[in-house]
């Protein structure tokens, strides 16, 4: 079981109602909100003004992905604009466990993100904190980039370390997801899948999601 969820930053802004509709239509359960504050990653999105405007159109689960510095400073209240899910990266926050613990008590799930180059074991304490782990397949910062093959070995490694450890934690993967390479990535243990240009590059992101649920249940 597997599900996508569409990354807006690939969407058109000036249409962004429309554009949710879409990949609701399309089948997509989450969505996916990508927050950057031109410190943590040399780009600057959307933030909390966007989200609450989004919360009240839609009833899809928001995934709000925090690529910004001192993350603990807003997880919470990301939770609280009517995000479902909020992740901070674990290069950003040296008290993972207190901030994966605000978002859990502002009644969203709590996700750890990883980037590529992050070795597993920084996150593993933190693992009994945190409801999914957002695995970087790119360097955070841009749509429309390639996957990092070697994430796929470590995608599977995390998949092991979290069932050996007997934890209902989920995973989720993020960067240059396309239906070339979905079938591999389910089969490796990814649960929630984020695609934004394969969705919104297009121009049709109800047939897009649709495609990309049907090249990745192949192997499933
Ligand atoms: C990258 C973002 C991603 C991005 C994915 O920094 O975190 O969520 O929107 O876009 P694609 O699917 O085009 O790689
Ligand atoms: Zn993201």
């Amino acid at each position: 079981m597997f599900e996508i969820a569409p990354s807006i930053l690939s969407a058109d802004f000036s249409r962004l109602g429309d554009e949710i509709r879409s990949v609701r239509a399309g089948g997509a359960g989450v969505l996916h909100f990508d927050v950057m504050d031109g410190r943590f990653v040399p780009n600057i999105t959307i933030g909390l003004p966007v989200l609450r405007s989004i919360r009240k159109v839609t009833d899809m689960t928001i995934d709000t992905h925090l690529m910004i510095v001192e993350p603990g400073r807003y997880a919470a209240e990301f939770a609280e604009a009517g995000a479902n899910m909020v992740s901070v990266h674990v290069e950003a926050d040296p008290h993972l466990n207190r901030t994966l613990s605000s978002i859990r008590d502002a009644g969203a799930k709590a996700g750890v993100a990883v980037n590529p180059a992050t070795p597993l074991v920084d996150l593993e304490e933190a693992l009994p904190f945190a409801d999914f782990v957002l695995l970087m397949s790119v360097n955070p910062g841009f749509g429309g980039q390639k996957f990092i093959p070697t994430v796929l070995n470590k995608l599977r490694r995390l998949r092991r370390m979290i069932d050996d450890a007997r934890l209902p934690v989920k995973i989720e993967i993020d960067g240059g997801i396309d239906a070339e390479n979905i079938n591999e990535i389910v089969e490796a243990g990814a649960e929630i899948i984020v695609a934004g240009s394969a969705v919104f590059g297009g121009g049709k992101p109800e047939e897009a999601v649709r495609d990309l649920m049907t090249k990745g249940s192949v192997f499933v």
